[in-house]
């Protein structure tokens, strides 16, 4: 894509978009936040919008639909059994993804419940280049286990290697010979893997991966919720692709795979979700799952309205320029906080920025969650949302013992076209300003532990007084602004 270049040598990223529909915004004083942290169990899943200002919890459907998107939901066809709406769908996903046989599910989610349903067993393993928390839970709730296979790079923050997400090639190879193929269901690969900073994964590393596969008679399953933006960083950064459209980078992704499953609420900038492949066995698997969880095959639990939202979006992600602006803005903030000296994870990923607690809270121990200490910080002194990704987001182990993250990042995300370059300088000021003041934030303890992804709705208390500390500081910094 041809950068526009500004007269004064300014490096920053244009929106090639403009607001038609806004929504008013509240910042509400530094108290009522607090307030808002204890009625919510210093859980920002658990805070109503109604208190937050910048909502940087998750891009997952809250990116901005289009007009297209839109206008397409207006003519939407209400029917049970053969509704129109799904067979532009269908279409949409083999223009765009390349497989023939399209399972709808109501989110990404309900895609892992089948998957492992249909193939994980008692003892299975499960290779992948690293958990999300959805797959891992229902991969264990049927009975199997992970094993996670990055390369040691991909636990580095401050780290300049283009491809963080790559699969472990040797390592892969070895889980296979110590396992035995049979006791592997299929491997999963996910695009842009999430939790360690939004870091893609090659196009090269995917082929090692098919290669081994191959040798072994092992399916691939690719998540692909994050597929259009790891293409992008795909065409920015592998050599091989510097020419090619989005088009083409995310089919030779998906002619990889065996198996291709995506929440739509990221992949198309709509809500619903679904498995697609083009291996007629498979289908046959599969199909009958999805009228037990979902809804008839051709709704598969998702709104027909949100079906013509998925079409045309799933279209939209061909659109360099639709994709680009969220990776822009979030390179635009880590170059930006890196800068001024926050830890954040470099190189700049997708989806979020997401700045390391386990730096900037190096006081306060694992076991009193430094990244939901800081993600409660940030709210109370800025009303910015940002979502834990650490130890309170994985699960206890079998036995019901902590199992501490590998990293403990506060996730700041940037749904597509949905903020302003200024609300990113704010975002930038007031993390600055939380480093500045780190050696005031203190840990946080559960009261509420949910047995089943806990992070969603557990609820915590702060383990001192700390949150008026700051806000005193706060205060002392900014007199009466919010
Ligand atoms: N896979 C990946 C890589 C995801 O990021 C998500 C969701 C899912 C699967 C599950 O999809 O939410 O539609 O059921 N990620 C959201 C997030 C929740 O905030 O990162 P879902």
């Amino acid at each position: 894509m041809n950068e526009i270049k500004f007269y004064n040598g300014e490096n920053i990223p244009l929106e090639l978009h403009k607001v038609r529909i806004v929504q008013k915004l509240h910042l509400v004083p530094i108290e009522r936040r607090l307030e808002a942290l204890q009625e919510g169990g210093f859980n920002t899943f658990r805070l109503n919008t109604k208190d937050v200002f910048l909502d940087m919890l998750t891009d997952s459907g809250t990116n901005a639909m289009s007009d297209n998107q839109l206008a397409a939901m207006m003519q939407a066809d209400d029917a049970y059994a053969g509704s129109q709406s799904f067979f532009r769908l269908q279409k949409a996903v083999e223009d765009v993804l390349g497989k023939k046989y399209y399972l709808p599910v109501h989110q990404g989610r309900a895609a892992e419940n089948i998957l492992s349903n249909a193939y994980v067993r008692k003892g299975n393993l499960v290779p992948m280049n690293y958990h999300f928390t959805t797959a891992m839970a229902h991969i264990t709730q049927y009975g199997g286990k992970i094993a996670e296979l990055l390369y040691d790079e991909a636990y580095v923050i401050n780290s300049s290697h283009p491809f963080k997400g790559n699969m472990n090639i040797e390592k892969l190879e070895e889980v296979i010979k110590v396992h035995g193929a049979k006791n592997i269901p299929f491997i999963r690969m996910e695009a842009s893997t999430n939790l360690i900073g939004g870091q893609p994964f090659s196009v090269q590393n995917l082929r090692d991966v098919r290669a081994i596969a191959d040798k072994y008679n092992i399916r691939i399953v690719l998540d692909a919720s994050l597929l259009g933006e790891n293409a992008y960083l795909v065409i920015q950064r592998e050599e091989e692709f510097k020419d090619s459209t989005m088009g083409e980078v995310m089919k030779i992704m998906t002619g990889l795979a065996d198996i291709v499953y995506f929440s739509a609420r990221k992949l198309s900038s709509s809500r619903g979700g679904g498995i697609c492949t083009d291996n007629a066995d498979i289908y046959k698997e599969l199909e009958a799952l999805v009228p037990l969880f979902e809804g008839f095959l051709t709704y598969g639990g998702i709104s027909v309205r949100e079906i013509e939202a998925m079409a045309v979006g799933l279209y939209e992600t061909l659109d360099e320029t639709m994709i680009s602006q969220s990776p822009d803005f979030i390179a635009y903030l880590v170059n930006a906080l890196d800068a001024h000296g926050v830890p954040v994870v470099k190189p700049a990923g997708v989806l979020g920025v997401h700045v390391d607690a386990m730096q900037v809270c190096e006081h306060i121990p694992q076991k009193e969650y430094p990244a939901g200490a800081l993600a409660a910080a940030l709210f109370l002194i800025s009303g910015i949302r940002g979502m834990e990704r650490g130890s309170i987001s994985n699960q206890r182990d079998e036995y019901g013992n902590e199992t501490y993250a590998d990293m403990e990042l506060v996730r700041l995300a940037v749904p597509r076209r949905v903020f302003t370059l200024s609300q990113i300088k704010y975002v930038e000021d007031r993390m600055t300003w939380l480093y500045e003041n780190r050696a005031l934030i203190g840990g946080l303890r559960f009261v509420y532990e949910p047995p089943v992804l806990r992070f969603f709705m557990g609820g915590l208390e702060p383990v001192s007084d700390w949150p008026q500390k700051l806000i005193a500081k706060f205060k002392e910094d900014f007199g009466e602004s919010l």
